[in-house]
This record gives structure tokens, sequence and C-alpha cells, in this order.
């Protein structure tokens, strides 16, 4: 995606840029939308610093920077030991994201019968392929969430098709396009009327701050809402779809994404507002069904609920970006950074293979397995 007119992936390779060999680029997402700014992962250790503090997020790219991960380890140490560690090292960062362990195995699959000597080269190919797999499906996700848009359009002609997204599912989660914004993106290049109302996402603020961010820059009107104030607006007929993304949806369809989102599967449940559900093959768990039940909710420091990080407006410190303390001190937060929607409650899932119904039959009938 373009950010004021240069055309950027949100991770890359920098050839002869580490201590064994390449260093891997990224856009440090902790810091926008307030400073845009690259860092370059030059170990095993700083790939796995990154995502477990969120300098990288959003289920396919945590996966895509595992997979450099363990090309950056294998440079400096090919050995069986340095790959099960480093596979270890970067599975541990964050748990309820698939793709993360999904492009790990992907990647060991492809090193492990190698003599030493060809690991590294052999992880760097699947980690860019892996890459450039997950563009390509979010391209698709756009197309076929576009002819969803447009049939859903088609109901009010002329009038502006007001979507619901909550947290970011946009490029920056993904290595380009995004998974639940690339069908907004594909209606708004071809020109259909569309204004996205964005979740704050609290409580890191993934929609106020990344989401807005991206629509901005490709000019996508929006507007910034608190996550309380979805069941409102879709009380008053002002929303059209809800699109959102997915950190692992189950085999019968349950969808585990940020937390809240099962909150606006309720609301739209409630209103008749179709609730769709936007995802490439690497976020599918062919292993479990009851994403209630089976799939691990990461618990985040509480300081995230009880602080807030922002831009000070005024004063002699405007401009700088910093932390500040919500809640009295000694009160306790607690932060699950995941919830679960049951299949029951989505209208349909948007895979890089068409439009899914939410169940296994329907995951079935897509990709042939269960
Ligand atoms: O905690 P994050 O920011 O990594 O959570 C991201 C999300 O919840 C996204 O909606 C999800 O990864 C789907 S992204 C394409």
């Amino acid at each position: 995606m373009n950010i004021d007119g240069k055309p950027w992936r949100t991770i890359w390779l920098e050839p002869d840029g580490g201590p064994g060999g390449d260093a891997v680029g990224v856009i440090d997402q902790t810091l926008l939308p307030h400073q845009f700014t690259t860092r370059s992962l030059r170990s095993c250790q700083e790939a796995a610093e990154a995502i477990r503090t969120m300098v990288v997020r959003g289920a396919p790219l945590i996966g895509v920077t595992g997979a450099y991960g363990l090309m950056l380890a294998l440079q400096l140490d090919p050995s069986d030991a340095a790959l099960a560690a480093a596979f270890e090292q970067l599975n541990a960062t964050r748990p309820t994201a698939i793709n993360l362990r999904w492009a790990l195995e992907r990647v060991r699959a492809k090193v492990q019968p190698l003599p030493p000597a060809e690991r590294a080269e052999a992880a760097k190919a699947e980690a860019a392929a892996i890459a450039d797999e997950d563009v390509a499906m979010c391209e698709a996700i756009g197309d076929h969430g576009l002819a969803l848009f447009q049939q859903l359009a088609a109901r009010k002609p002329g009038a502006t098709l007001q979507v619901l997204t909550h947290c970011n599912a946009g490029w920056l989660a993904t290595v380009d396009w995004g998974t639940a914004l690339a069908p907004i993106y594909k209606a708004h290049r071809a020109g259909l009327p569309i204004h996205v109302w964005v979740d704050e996402t609290r409580p890191r603020n993934q929609g106020a701050s990344l989401t807005a961010y991206e629509l901005g820059k490709e000019g996508v009107p929006h507007t910034v809402i608190v996550d309380n104030a979805g069941g409102h607006l879709m009380q008053h007929g002002l929303v059209d779809a809800v699109i959102v993304g997915t950190d692992r949806t189950t085999r019968r369809g349950d969808v585990c994404n940020k937390i809240g989102t099962y909150l606006k599967a309720l609301a739209a449940r409630d209103n008749g507002v179709p609730f769709y559900v936007a995802l490439p093959a690497s976020t599918i768990d062919w292993t479990i069904d009851d994403g209630v039940a089976e799939i691990p909710i990461e618990a985040r420091n509480a300081e995230e609920v009880t602080q807030i990080q922002g831009r000070i407006s005024t004063g002699s410190a405007a401009g700088e970006i910093a932390q500040v303390q919500l809640s009295p001190n000694g009160s306790p937060g607690f932060n699950p950074a995941f919830d679960v929607t049951p299949a029951r409650l989505v209208t349909g899932l948007i895979t890089e293979r068409g439009v899914a119904e939410a169940s296994e039959a329907g995951l079935r009938e897509l990709y042939g397995r269960g």
C-alpha cells in the first residue's frame, strides 16, 4: 500500500544487514500513527522481541516475522539444536494467532531434512514465499469481499455503504492489503462510495491508531468511534455490514479475534446487520472445533488497561508520545486480548478462495478437508 505516494510492504529483507547475513526490516507499529519509523531485526532474539512487544502485530504478519526469525537464527547457527531453540523462542511470543505456529512449522518442515549448510537459504526462500503468498491471498480476499460489498450497495443505490470494523485487519496486520480492509480498499478504488466506522479498540487502540492511519493514507472516508458505540449505530440503521479479521478460525467456523469482536457480532445479530470475517487459509486451525473451549487467549499486561499511550497535544511537551495513567493507584486491571465469536453469529467467511458459510461443511467445500 502507499504511504505518502511510496509503496510499502510491512516486512522486507535487508541483504547483508545482520551478523549472520541478512536483516529484516519492519515498520514499528508501536509508534504509529504519530511517528513512521522502521526497524532492522538482526537476530532471532530481536524478531521474537518485535512480535512480543507488538512492534509487529496482526496474525499474518506475526507469521511472516516468525518465518524470517527462523532464517535469522539459522544464518548464525544451522544446527538441529539451534533450529529447535529458535522455533520454541518464536512460538512462545504470542499464543493466540495460529499463523505464527503455521509459518514456523512450514519453515521447519522445509529446512529440517536438509544438510545444515543449506538450511538458512532454504528458510529465506520459504519465508519469502509465505510473504508473497500472503499478499496474493489478501488481494484475493479483497476481490471476493468487493463482490459482496457491491451486492450490499445495490440494495441502496446512490447511497454510501457504511461498514464497521474492529481492531486493525489492514495491511499493517499482514504483508500488504490486509484481510478485513482489503475489500474496503478494493471498493474505494473501484469508486464504490464507502465509509468506515473504526472501533478505537481498547486497550491498545489498534483501530484509532492503525486502521485510521491506513484508511487516511489511502483516502478512505472513515470515523473513529469508541468501542461501545457500535450497537447504537446499528440500532439506528447506520451500519450496513461489519467486517473483521481473525487470529484463529476453528474447523467449524468459530473465529477468535481482538477482544470486543464478540460483542459486535451479538449487536449485529440483534439488528439484522451482516457480520463478515475475512481470513486467509493460514488462519484456519483444522485441529480444533470449539473456539471458546480450545483457543488459548493471550492475557496481556494489565497496564495496557489501566494506562493509555498517546501524543501530548498541549503544553511544553506537545508532540511527545507518552503513557498516562487512567485508574487509581492500586486498582487492578485484567487484559484478555482476544475473544471468540461462535460460528452461528458469523454471516460468512471471506477467504482467498471465495465466501464460505461459517461451518465445517462450508470450509470443507472451499478447502477440501475437515
Ligand atoms: O493484538 P493484535 O494487534 O495482533 O491483534 C490483531 C487482530 O486482532 C486482527 O484483527 C487479526 O490479527 C486479524 S488480522 C489480519
